[in-house]
């Protein structure tokens, strides 16, 4: 699976919203890092994690076991598997909102959002 992601901190930087349709196009022009944004490939059997961490990016994390939030991470496009034993509600998960440390790819190409626990609707989550 091909993931291109986006650090959520240029987001706020540059003013942008999660749900703006362009918000890809408009990293792709903005010249970012490449810790900030760019693309990884997940393997079989990697999580989200585990692959941007073999990869060399340091995305935040605490527990790896859904029960924190702190690696959550805002799915723009695609789909990314949501295990039932997890702290992350229903409301947000309709809304795009997954936990990467236990997220599988199940859509050959994703575009994610990471570094979202800074979000307020994620405050009450984050251990
Ligand atoms: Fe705690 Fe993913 S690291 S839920």
């Amino acid at each position: 699976t091909r993931v291109e992601f986006l650090d959520y901190e240029a987001v706020v930087d540059y003013g942008w919203s999660l749900d703006d349709d362009d918000l890809f196009r408009k990293a792709a022009h903005a010249d970012l890092d490449p810790d900030s944004h760019g693309r990884l490939l997940v393997h079989p059997d990697e999580s989200l994690l585990e692959a941007a961490e073999r990869s060399g990016f340091g995305w935040p994390f605490s527990c790896r076991g859904g029960a924190c939030a702190n690696c959550a991470v805002y799915l723009a496009d695609g789909k990314l598997s949501q295990p039932t034993d997890h702290i992350m509600p229903e409301d947000l998960a309709e809304r795009g909102f997954r936990l990467s440390c236990n997220g599988y790819p199940l859509s050959d190409e994703l575009s994610v959002v990471f570094n979202v626990k800074q979000r307020p609707e994620l405050d009450d989550l984050i251990l």
